[in-house]
């Protein structure tokens, strides 16, 4: 792993965005910034760490470890479902082909645990249409996968629950495009779960997003990551249940849980700033789940983000 002096060295040259309008028209997300031309998209993956749906600031080697890992699993499950990626010139971009997204995001889910536990046990889990069995247990293991859709929001808003049927039934997405998007995200989601757990981790939920380009249905955005995914510890995860004890999580969860018990924030008002600790602690654990997950070493040099990124655009024709 690269060592914790290295991971702090490289706090101030944190991606906080990445300014090239020559590489078309801008889209930021909160953790992206997507240039568009055409019907490719420069995506740029920076540094920025968002939680409730607030940008919180900056965790160093973020982007390029959620770059990395998304190319990682896009390869791992090319013979499920094609994916808009055209091509990488930086560890850090992913050169992609643009598609029309469905305006729901795509939540699979193995366990009861994070956002679904906290509206279960407040009785705010009806939104997604699912009869939801009495006397469930915080972080217990469903028989069989759970999708919880949401729709998806426009910047500043939160995402909403939504249920299959109110999708169908405001024709947000086309019947038989909804039947091969959850389809091919119960495919993606087991073999993700099959992986994670040759590699000691279990996959509890993930985030898929899908759109339609030259009449196709393509893996979009990322996959599998911590940003996108929830990931524990397996080995002890039973017997943490049993004896009702959190489980040892290697994913945003993390921040969350910091957001909520140090801080009492959950989405509402001004997010607290985070401390150069909490940053440099933050980047440990993604960059531990990259490693856990690839089974590779993180290395990357201390250093601009930007401008390597920039040498690479231009090397590659890009700028
Ligand atoms: N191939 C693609 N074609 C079109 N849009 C895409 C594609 N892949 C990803 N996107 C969109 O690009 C954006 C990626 O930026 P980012 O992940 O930072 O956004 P976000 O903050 O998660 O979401 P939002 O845009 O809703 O704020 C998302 O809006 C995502 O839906
Ligand atoms: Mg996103």
């Amino acid at each position: 792993m690269i060592p914790e002096p290295a991971v702090r060295a490289q706090l101030p040259y944190a991606l906080r965005q990445l300014d090239l309008p020559a590489l078309g028209e801008l889209y930021r997300g909160k953790v992206r910034d997507n240039y568009s031309r055409g019907d490719r998209i420069v995506m740029v993956t920076t540094d920025r760490v968002s939680a409730f749906d607030h940008v919180l600031g900056t965790i160093p080697f973020k982007g390029e470890v959620l770059s990395r890992l998304t190319n990682f699993w896009f390869d791992k499950v090319k013979d499920i479902a094609p994916t808009h990626l055209l091509d990488t010139p930086d560890p850090s971009v992913m050169v992609v082909k643009r598609a029309k997204a469905l305006p729901v995001e795509i939540v699979i889910r193995g366990y009861i645990t994070g956002s679904l536990w906290r509206d279960y046990q407040a009785g705010k889990a009806g939104a997604y249409g699912i009869a939801w069995p009495a006397g469930l247990k915080k972080d217990q293991r469903f028989d069989e996968a759970v999708i919880t859709p949401s729709t998806k929001a426009e910047y500043g808003k939160h995402d909403e629950p939504i249920s299959e049927a109110e999708i169908l039934r405001q024709g947000l997405v086309a019947p038989e495009v909804w039947r091969e998007a959850t389809a091919v995200a119960r495919r993606l989601f087991q073999r993700g779960q099959e992986w994670a757990l040759s590699r000691g981790l279990i996959l509890v939920d993930t985030k898929y997003e899908m759109g339609v380009a030259d009449g196709k249905l393509l893996v979009i955005d990322e996959i599998h990551t911590p940003d996108s995914s929830r990931y524990w510890v397996a080995d002890g995860c039973a017997d943490r249940f049993a004896r009702g004890v959190e489980q040892e999580m290697l994913d945003k969860e993390n921040i969350r849980q910091w957001l909520i018990k140090e801080h009492g924030f959950s989405g509402h008002g001004k997010p607290p700033p985070l401390s150069e600790d909490v940053r440099v602690m933050l980047a440990m654990k993604y960059i531990e789940a990259f490693e856990r997950l690839t089974g590779q070493k993180f290395e990357s040099d201390v250093g601009s983000v930007a401008g390597r990124i920039e040498r690479n655009l231009r090397a590659k024709g890009y700028l």
